[in-house]
């Protein structure tokens, strides 16, 4: 029997990586032959895209679903994408869920008790979060078991990191004991850089072992391959990009190893 580890992908900085981590941690992941669901919660849909699927229905009517949440419910919002990868997508009627769930009761737990209904069915849930820590990604939190961080070698990225990690901390308290930051990742990086060594530097001491010894390379063929609405693995499996999220994966599936 499965029981899915569920990880949402959070960053509050736009930019830094949390669409397309998800997308080819994802599919590294699901090429292992693990059983893989990719949740899409952020109104841009950009993950739904980069999947190369529009979606009509999805996360949005989830949310504003009166119904008991069921499995038999939840099914039909599943997208195949292949034998091991599953989308569960969005679209920009995403954003107007957060206005509805302000009135509602128990709206941070919504997401949750929808996912826990596929504990069993997946091995990793990954869920992308907007660019903000607003309702959507706070149901992101109170869902996840972990939280994976991608950042970028920037100093102001130290500063948005310490803001996430309290907000961790209060959904901890409140809502979901679970919770931890399992993985910060950097991406976008450039590693001649001075800075990005110092960067790195001050966020092992930070986050210790937290810390994701495997750097995302900025390499162009990423951002190519999002355009092409391909994991960086169909677009180009030789590039440096598709060597560094095999080796992330690695790195992820070492840590999942131990116990904790
Ligand atoms: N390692 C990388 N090298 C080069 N470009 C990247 C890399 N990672 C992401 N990008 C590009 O940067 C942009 C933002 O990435 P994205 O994953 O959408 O960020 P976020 O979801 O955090 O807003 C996209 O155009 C993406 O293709
Ligand atoms: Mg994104």
């Amino acid at each position: 029997m499965k029981s899915a580890r569920i990880i949402a992908i959070a960053n509050q900085k736009g930019g830094v990586g949390k669409t397309t981590t998800a997308m080819n941690l994802g599919h590294a992941l699901a090429r292992q032959g693990y059983q893989v669901l990719l949740v899409d919660s952020d109104p841009q849909g950009n993950l739904t895209r980069y999947l190369g699927t529009t979606s009509d229905s999805l996360l949005d009517e989830l949310y504003l679903s009166k119904k008991r949440p069921t499995r038999e419910a939840l099914f039909p919002f599943l997208r195949r994408c292949s034998e091991t990868l599953h989308l569960l997508g969005c679209d920009s009627n995403l954003a107007g869920v957060e206005y509805f769930l302000f009135s509602r009761e128990e709206r941070e737990g919504v997401l949750s008790r929808w996912l826990d209904l596929l504990r069993d069915e997946f091995d990793y849930i990954l869920i992308d979060t907007p660019p903000s820590l607003n309702l959507l990604t706070l149901n992101a939190l109170v869902a996840a078991d972990d939280v994976l961080v991608p950042v970028q070698p920037e100093f102001f990225s130290l500063e948005g990191l310490s803001k996430l990690r309290s907000t961790v901390e209060g959904v901890r308290a409140r809502w979901n004991p679970r919770i931890q930051i399992g993985g910060i990742v950097v991406t976008q990086s450039q590693q001649r850089r001075k800075l990005t060594s110092e960067v790195v530097a001050s966020l092992g001491r930070e986050f210790g072992p937290a810390l994701f010894r495997t750097q995302i390379r900025d390499n162009a063929a990423i951002t190519e391959s999002s355009g092409h609405s391909k994991s960086i693995f169909e677009y180009a499996p030789r590039s440096n990009g598709a060597e560094d999220y095999l080796a992330l994966a690695d790195e992820f599936l070492k840590q999942e190893a131990q116990p904790s």
